[in-house]
């Protein structure tokens, strides 16, 4: 029968065990120097190798090498544990084990001394499910436990916990893994299978698995069954885009102001068997993390992220206005409450798409990508950008103006000094925008030729990128005629 890999490669040894170094150093020391204590706590989230720890601490106290390389993973004890059938270590699943009579049969079972082994050891699985008596049933035994009998409570969620639990155990906490270590782990289980793995295919499902091993090597398992191959593009058509990824990509398109790209990958979600509202829900949730990214500064304890998909959505929250996720937030969850009662919930949140993806202004889509229409557009459409209200006043947090912006822009010494002195006004900076107006097609052409730079100057002075537009003086005097 094919077994799952998260329970074929479960780590033997403390070697095995990946991501969790600063745990393997405390019980690794205990083991060797005979000093481990009589109540443990293991927190951390699901899947980052709390029972796989406790097993190992459990082999390690039983293990029948010498002292100082327990537990060896190989010896007769170290296997039973492993296969689950050594008497003496007693896993307890607390979420259907929660009751008295569950705890007073484990008190009762615990004046006995361990039968074969060395430690009589206890894990409690899932600790935060105990009921209050069970609980209290427990602290009596974690008070005065007897010689030679060791708890392990593991939990996802220690705050559940009372306090006398908690202050009775060595608490030790389970960090997620980084990516890397997962990406790594992953490397060489395709090794020792024969599957011939892009990095990049490896790379993106250990960044869906979100630091949770367990979650990666499901992942991994849905990704390799029946193929000696891994592409990128096998990993993303069969998990479906439903990793941050997809929510990366289709704001990032937003911010841009690409609408089709944004609706053909909404398209490209749905096909792939997402649905439409859960869609929009986890959207919300993205935009919700961008949010507090923006406010808070160690935002690891709020937000259920891996390290590496923080650092990703932090990149997008320092492009991101807070105006912009507002207003995001607003259209989409207008959109999930529309789309409840539409027969058509696709339509609506496409539409909410369209309307994303234009300016606060209300101006239409972004820029055209070819110069040619691009300066058609801009030439022609000086009064519909015109902005109706003031322009940002102030496009930079120092509170500069737009004439100082800009003045400080033409004073750098990479500008000719044909731009610098032909005369250039700096109508409006928005989040992706800068609109420069001129008064001929000679300066429209002199300005052309220095777009990047213009752009990468104006980078460097407010910290972000964005594109310059050229607004025709007389063009808008012109269309103002029409
Ligand atoms: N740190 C790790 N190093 C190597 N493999 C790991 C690690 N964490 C989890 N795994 C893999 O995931 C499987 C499940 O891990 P384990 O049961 O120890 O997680 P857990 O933290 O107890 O999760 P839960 O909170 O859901 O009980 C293991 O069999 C192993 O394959
Ligand atoms: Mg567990
Ligand atoms: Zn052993």
């Amino acid at each position: 029968m094919y077994q799952a890999l998260y329970r074929s490669f479960r780590p033997e040894t403390f070697q095995e065990l990946i991501g969790q170094d600063h745990i393997v150093r405390i019980l690794k020391n205990q083991l060797d120097a005979g000093t481990t204590g009589h109540a443990y706590l293991f927190c951390g989230t699901r899947g980052t190798g709390k029972t796989s720890t406790a097993r190992l601490l459990a082999k390690g106290l039983n293990c029948l090498a010498p002292q100082g390389q327990r537990p060896c993973g190989d010896c007769a004890v170290c296997r039973a544990i492993a296969a689950g059938t050594f008497v003496d270590v007693v896993e307890i699943d607390a979420a259907s084990n929660n009751g008295v009579d569950n705890i007073r049969e484990l008190r009762e079972s615990v004046n006995y001394p361990p039968a074969s082994g060395r430690s009589k050891v206890y894990v409690v699985d899932e600790a935060h499910m105990l009921s209050t008596p069970a609980a209290n049933a427990l602290l009596k035994t974690l008070e005065e436990p007897p010689d030679h009998i060791v708890f392990i409570l593991a939990t996802t969620e220690p705050q559940k916990l009372p306090a006398t639990i908690l202050s009775r155990c060595l608490r030790l906490d389970f960090h997620r893994v980084p990516e890397e270590r997962i990406r790594g782990l992953f490397v060489d289980i395709c090794k020792a299978r024969g599957i011939t793995a892009e990095d990049d295919a490896l790379g993106l499902i250990a960044s869906n698995a979100d630091g949770s091993v367990r979650d990666g090597l499901s992942l991994l398992d849905r990704c390799v069954t029946g193929s000696g191959s891994l592409t990128r593009e096998d990993v993303l058509d069969l998990l479906g885009m439903c990793g941050q990824e997809v929510f990366l990509d289709i704001t990032q398109h937003v911010l841009e102001k690409q609408v089709g790209e944004a609706l053909l990958l909404f398209a490209e979600a749905l096909s792939q068997g997402k649905e439409v509202n859960q869609f929009a829900r986890d959207w919300v949730e993205h935009f919700r993390n961008l949010l507090i990214i923006k406010y808070v500064k160690d935002p690891e304890h709020v937000l259920n992220l891996s390290v590496e998909n923080i650092r990703r959505l932090r990149e997008q929250a320092a492009v991101i206005s807070l105006p912009n996720i507002r207003r995001c937030i607003i259209e989409l969850t207008g959109a999930l409450a529309e789309a409840k009662w539409s027969p058509k919930p696709r339509i609506i949140v496409e539409l909410a798409i369209v309307r994303m993806a234009s300016t606060e202004e209300g101006e239409p889509m972004g820029p055209p990508k070819e110069k040619e229409t691009e300066k058609k557009t801009e030439v022609r459409q000086p009064k519909a950008e015109k902005p109706k209200a003031s322009p940002v006043g102030k496009p930079d947090p120092d509170g500069q103006t737009e004439e100082e912006l800009w003045r400080c822009v033409l004073e750098d010494e990479r500008i000719s000094k044909m731009s610098k002195t032909c005369g250039s006004i700096l109508r409006e900076v928005t989040d992706h925008l800068f609109t420069v107006q001129i008064s001929n097609s000679i300066q429209e052409e002199q300005f052309r030729k220095e777009e990047k730079l213009l752009e990468e100057i104006l980078e460097e002075k407010t910290g972000r990128r964005r594109r310059m537009r050229l607004l025709l003086k007389d063009a808008e005097i012109q269309e103002s005629f029409i």
